[in-house]
């Protein structure tokens, strides 16, 4: 397990709307090492980017067309190798995102897997035996390529799976079982690939869709086998190198080689119910850190503890404020429960994760035309909101040729306007990560125990170490058992302690150094 990742502090970084360093309307990688300084102060140690490699962009880089080479709009490998360099000297790691499932349908590998007449990559993506077979169960792509099969995607249909085979063999005609050697050479490959960036300074890898590797293998047996594969290479080879998995199964992700795992906004799971909860009849608001009071908090905890339990000597559940395929929270939250909730999010364990903007509630633009196959993500990946003035610093590219359109509301909220106002909303986000930061306890691997977490009640107590947290995100005042004393590290609203009871105004925060 690399020791850094006991303290970090990750900043996720969507490439393309970060800073643009040549006034071209994309940000970039010299745009990525201008604002380093800015990412440092903020309190960040670790940054996470999205696809940066070559590609002919139909998901927004998710679909590779050339592993080992930048994408031109982002500069050149020599620049992400500066990156790296930059990024270290200031103490801040970097993970790039391995997308080990598929590639863009214009990777070489792919072109010549859809050769007519057999050659050496033909089983590099699993393909039909003929076009006339498409059994419905599997997502095949049909009659488009010389070759005379279909060939099966991940995503979207630019997006072909490459071939780690088959668990449960349904045709065997044309599934491999997952230790064919035509599969085991995939799993080679994505090494090379990985050894590639790790050789040359990156710090690990975001791994895309991390559980889609191996088909038809419902209990991940053997896609987990290719996983505790390549920590093993990672261990002997590269064991400062970390691995995060999207995957949102801890007791899967965490057992087979990942050091951290996703806790993603999935529809009712245990994130989902904190922050991003509606009710689906009435569309009411009924998660935890909403303003209305309606959440249970129960539904996390009673997901989240027996995983956290079950993982406690493996890894850590990586918490996000958000992500590039995630709506803002600000789309539904005013200040106040932004910041109730970023600062949950910062004193919980695990390896936490802070999207671009998000520490200066940037919102999530309503009706923007879909780009680059983002769709309803569309609104979460608009340029960072700098300062005043022309696209909000962003760029000297003029507004038509912004990869995306800036906020352009009144009071679009931006660095410039927040970083002198102590009480904003950058400052509460900078002010809550210091404390982690300079705090043991309150660090990845920190002890963590619950102290009130009532059905449908609030607030939300727990212990991490000798600081105790506690969280009311409802306009009613609360009370809950307390049998302690201790000073206020830091608070946001009134509370206080009588009687072995601790009373929270609406809407409060506090951390509490006990005696
Ligand atoms: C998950 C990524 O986060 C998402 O942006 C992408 O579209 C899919 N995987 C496909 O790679």
């Amino acid at each position: 397990m690399p020791k850094w990742l006991r303290n970090a502090v990750f900043y996720e970084i969507y490439p393309q709307s970060f800073y643009d360093s040549n006034d071209d309307g994309i940000g970039d990688i010299q745009g990525i090492i201008e604002k380093l300084d800015y990412i440092k102060d903020l309190g960040c140690n670790a940054l996470w980017l999205n696809p940066v490699f070559d590609s002919p962009f139909m998901d927004a880089g998710y679909d590779v067309r050339d592993y080992k080479n930048v994408a031109q709009r982002y500069g050149t490998n020599e620049d992400l190798i500066r990156l790296f360099e930059v990024a270290h000297e200031k103490g801040i790691k970097v993970l790039l995102d391995l997308i080990p499932g598929h590639t863009s349908d214009t990777h070489k590998w792919f072109l010549q897997s859809r050769e007519a007449e057999n050659n050496e990559l033909t089983d590099r993506y699993i393909w039909t035996e003929s076009v006339w077979e498409a059994p419905p169960q599997y997502r095949l792509m049909c009659g488009i390529s010389p070759r005379d099969g279909n060939y099966l995607v991940n995503f979207f249909s630019s997006q072909p799976a490459l071939n780690y085979g088959f668990h449960e063999i349904t045709h065997p005609k044309w599934q491999k079982p997952a230790d064919d050697t035509v599969c085991i050479a995939t799993r080679e490959a994505l090494k090379d690939m990985m050894r590639f960036w790790l050789s040359r300074g990156c710090d690990g890898f975001r791994v895309d869709m991390a559980d889609s590797l191996v088909k038809n293998d419902e209990e991940k047996i053997s896609t987990m086998k290719i996983w505790k594969n390549i920590r093993k290479m990672m261990d002997a080879e590269y064991p400062e190198a970390a691995l995060v998995a999207e995957w949102c199964t801890p007791t899967r992700a965490l057992k087979c080689g990942f050091h951290a795992d996703f806790y993603l906004d999935h529809e009712g799971n245990g994130y989902n119910t904190l922050f991003r909860f509606h009710d689906k009849e009435t569309g009411e608001d009924k998660s935890f850190f909403s303003k209305n009071g309606l959440g249970d908090i129960t539904l996390f905890t009673k997901e989240y503890l027996p995983n956290l339990e079950a993982t406690k000597n493996d890894g850590f559940i990586s918490f996000i404020t958000c992500n590039h395929d995630t709506p803002r929270m600000s789309r539904n939250y005013s200040k106040r429960e932004l910041e109730l909730a970023f600062c949950t999010i910062f004193t919980l364990p695990g390896v936490p994760f802070l999207y671009y903007g998000d520490e200066i509630g940037m919102r999530f633009i309503e009706g923007l035309n879909s780009k680059e196959g983002a769709y309803s993500r569309t609104g979460t990946r608009t340029p960072m909101q700098w300062g005043g003035g022309k696209n909000l610093g962003f760029s000297d590219a003029e507004k038509e040729e912004l990869y995306l359109p800036v906020d352009d509301s009144e009071d679009a909220p931006t660095v410039a306007s927040q970083e002198n106002r102590p009480d904003s909303l950058l400052n509460t986000v900078k002010t809550v990560i210091k404390i982690r930061n300079e705090n043991e306890d309150l660090w990845a691997d920190g002890d963590f125990e619950v102290l009130y977490a009532k059905k449908a009640k609030y607030p939300f107590v727990f212990k991490r170490g000798k600081f105790i947290i506690v969280v009311n995100p409802s306009l009613q005042e609360v009370t809950a058992p307390f049998d302690y004393s201790g000073k206020v590290v830091f608070s946001i609203g009134v509370g206080c302690v009588e009687n072995k009871k601790i009373l929270l105004m609406p809407q409060t925060f506090a951390i509490i150094e006990v005696d």
